[in-house]
């Protein structure tokens, strides 16, 4: 069965958010919304991975499961702290009754990483929620602990709009509402998986049906973040600038790690209401690369985690005006280039007679094309650029451009300028060409080749 290498995938079944990233007594852990029994979604279960290295993932049984009295129809997305000695998943716990699907907050805990136990009660409840604000609609908590209390952030609806509800606990079982932290309104019906850093000052949510922005918040869904300041004692957050995290086409519900040094950023490499290829593999779904997370004066910027010591062979090439193939030898591999008067750069990878995945330099934008990049993606947006597979991010100094390819068997992810374009594509075996077209005072590109076998 052919598999992602280097991305979190499920063993089988599907997957989607990211849940409770934390890097906890010597790994770091990711969980995910996970259904194990079938490729399509359903009550969801907390699946589990770690690894030492934000690369090479090792499977552990599942954390949570639903059917407790709490969450007896799913464990939604959460967010995971460690306490002292102690790891805790903070979640939202499902239970549908008389046709409704109610949310609430419930914790679990483990000493060892690998066996988690659910605390019996719900710890945020309906009770605590502020008047117009539906327990249908409240869910995804990120926790975190500041000046010696916890806090949580939880996504919660009202009427035909939504927020992000701030609560605070002294021990992480009591807890109060502070109230709704934005100071302006998303542009989306509701707002999923919020997540905070208080070290790089960025908030990070998921929006559902947000509105376009010119080429940007094309998906259907899309991820925001703001930059800004957020006073916990009065419940306020301060937006100084705002933005869109990813310019592909698969991106949600991006997460920062618990407990890291720097920040560090996975998210959901897929997107709702789209049809999945691969699930004729077994799977569907699977999680970006991690990337390194800074504010630079508001700004964005992302860089991908090194695959550098999985690289079994390199080559450093240097082209002024260039038409021909590169030779990856295989499926999987990563392309560093940079250019210096660049007037045209056309990169095709995934490439076989009837298939081509382009990555191309135009009027200032780098353009992702995957029309015709294998099995057909089609989503619920109807704009002309998704029609057309295409996504485009803007780049600030385009003939003189920084990229950072990494290429997996179903997914291609390309970075410049701290910006990032997220997608996958499901080629055919046969497509693993690569050709390069360039007119520039030079290109110089690293290549290299990867095996995690
Ligand atoms: C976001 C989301 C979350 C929810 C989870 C359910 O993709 O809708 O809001 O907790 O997925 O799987």
């Amino acid at each position: 069965m052919q598999r992602q290498k280097f991305h979190i995938t499920a063993q089988k079944g599907w997957i989607n958010d990211p849940n409770g990233p934390v890097f906890y007594k010597d790994y770091y852990h990711v969980f995910f919304q996970y259904h194990p029994y079938s490729t399509q979604w359903g009550p969801m279960h907390w699946g589990h991975v770690r690894s030492k290295d934000f690369v090479k993932w090792e499977y552990l049984p599942v954390a949570l499961t639903p059917g407790d009295e709490i969450d007896k129809d799913g464990c939604f997305s959460g967010s995971a702290a460690v306490v002292g000695e102690r790891l805790y998943l903070m979640y939202t716990g499902v239970v549908n009754r008389d046709g409704k699907c109610f949310q609430s907050q419930c914790i679990a805990f483990s000493d060892d990483g690998v066996r988690f136990e659910k605390y019996p009660k719900i710890v945020i409840g309906r009770d605590l929620l502020p008047e117009g604000f539906s327990p249908c609609d409240f869910r995804d908590p990120c926790v975190f602990e500041k000046d010696g209390a916890f806090y949580a952030l939880v996504a919660a609806r009202k009427g035909d709009s939504s927020d992000i509800l701030l609560f605070r606990s002294p021990d992480l079982r009591n807890w109060q509402c502070k109230g709704p932290v934005l100071d302006y309104p998303s542009t989306g019906k509701m707002i999923e998986c919020p997540c905070w850093s208080e070290k790089e000052k960025l908030l990070l949510y998921s929006d559902q049906f947000s509105l376009p922005k010119g080429a940007e918040h094309l998906n259907i869904h899309s991820n925001f973040y703001r930059a800004g300041t957020l006073d916990c004692a009065a419940a306020k957050f301060s937006t100084e600038k705002e933005g869109i995290v990813d310019y592909g086409f698969d991106f949600y519900a991006a997460q920062f790690f618990a407990n890291t040094e720097k920040a560090v950023m996975i998210a959901w490499m897929q997107m709702w209401d789209r049809n999945i290829p691969c699930r004729n593999e077994g799977f569907a779904g699977m999680l970006t690369l991690p990337r390194y997370v800074e504010n630079r004066n508001g700004a964005f910027y992302q860089t991908p985690v090194s695959l550098e010591k999985y690289a079994y062979s390199s080559e450093r090439f240097e082209k002024r005006n260039f038409a021909g193939t590169i030779e990856t030898k295989g499926k999987i591999y990563e392309l560093i280039i940079e250019g210096k008067g660049v007037k045209k750069f056309v990169l095709e990878v995934k490439k076989s007679d009837t298939e081509t995945t382009k990555i191309e330099i135009k009027e200032g934008f780098l353009v992702f094309d995957r029309s015709q990049s294998g099995e057909r993606i089609d989503g619920a947006e109807k704009d002309e650029l998704s029609l057309a597979h295409i996504r485009k991010m803007p780049l600030n100094d385009a003939e003189n451009p920084d990229m950072h390819i990494a290429v997996d068997r179903f997914s291609v992810e390309i970075f410049s300028e701290g910006k990032a374009m997220s997608n996958t594509v499901y080629p055919k075996a046969d497509a693993d060409g690569v050709t390069l077209n360039v007119a520039a005072e030079f290109i110089v590109m690293k290549l290299n080749r990867l095996n995690f076998s």
